[in-house]
């Protein structure tokens, strides 16, 4: 059976996962390889993206793991370069990468601000700087442009009770950011939008958000975000990653410049 990615060479920033289990980017790192295309797994933490690359070698498909700290451009042309060099060119960048970091204005640090900016939304700059020329070079080359998928977040476009102003603010800015790149790379060949998870069950919530719900019990903040859920559960990784899929997919040529909410509904509700 035909793979849903058949032939692309995709860019996954963000491939591995801050704990156990299944984070998004290793979901969508593993899916994207399932569904056929070669995967480099970026990850700044080594073992996190020989993980994921790991996993995809077992089940058969193609991986190559790169370490690299996406808020540094030399490093990020590197991870371009190598995927470039392996495989030719790049069809699809996945971008995972966001960090949390508690506090409204006055709590916060200005460290904690600069540091969320960076690694949330300079990243996500700095990663598109260094890819699109290589998509938009292709395009005119063999008419093959490229897809880009960035992960955001429904606390970008809502309140969700936990004050983190810097995460709110890079989560809310990723979508005006893939609006503009989607429409000036438009008669390039390359589409661009973003996905916005919900409350999600992922490795990245357990440490950083268990103060901030309850008292440091995870289990019990575990039960206080899937109560808040319409479906009376949070999602998990793999509905982001079939989001992430369909977006990087030719199934979706036509869509750019736009969001999906992966939210179980929650947005569309008053209280
Ligand atoms: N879990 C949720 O409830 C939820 C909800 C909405 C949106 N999201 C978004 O999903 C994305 C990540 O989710 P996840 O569950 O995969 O998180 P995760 O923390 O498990 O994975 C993120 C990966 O990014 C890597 N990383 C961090 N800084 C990096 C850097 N500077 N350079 C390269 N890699 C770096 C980490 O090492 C980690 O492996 C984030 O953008 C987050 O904002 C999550």
């Amino acid at each position: 059976m035909a793979g849903r990615l058949d032939g692309k060479r995709a860019i996954v920033i963000g491939a591995g996962s801050s704990g156990p289990g299944w984070g998004n980017g290793k979901a969508a790192a593993v899916l994207f390889a399932r569904e056929g295309a070669k995967v480099l797994c970026v990850d700044v933490n080594e073992a996190a993206a020989a993980e994921t690359a790991g996993i995809v070698a077992e089940e058969g498909g193609t991986a190559r793991a790169f370490t690299a700290d996406v808020t540094k451009s030399e490093q990020v042309a590197a991870l371009v370069e190598d995927a470039v060099a392996a495989w030719g060119g790049v069809d699809v960048l996945q971008f995972n990468v966001g960090i949390l970091g508690l506090g409204g204005p006055v709590e916060a640090s200005e460290e904690t601000w600069r540091t969320v900016l960076d690694v949330n939304l300079t990243s996500l700059f700095l990663t598109c700087k260094h890819v699109l020329p290589v998509m938009e070079r292709q395009f005119e080359a063999s008419g093959r442009g490229g897809a880009i998928v960035a992960i955001s977040s429904i606390a970008g476009i809502r309140d969700i009770g936990v004050p983190y102003v810097a995460y709110n603010t890079t989560k809310g800015a990723v979508v005006p950011f893939v609006r503009s790149v989607a429409l000036q790379y438009a008669k390039q060949g390359i589409r661009a939008n973003a996905v916005l998870p919900g409350l999600m069950n992922t490795p990245m919530i357990r440490e950083p958000l268990k103060e901030a719900y309850a008292g440091g019990d995870v289990e019990k903040m575990i039960a206080i975000r899937d109560a808040q859920c319409p479906t009376g559960k949070m999602g998990d990784a793999w509905d982001v990653a079939y989001a992430s899929l369909f977006l990087a997919s030719d199934e979706a040529k036509y869509v750019t410049a736009t969001e999906i909410v992966v939210d179980g509904g929650i947005t569309a509700r008053i209280a």
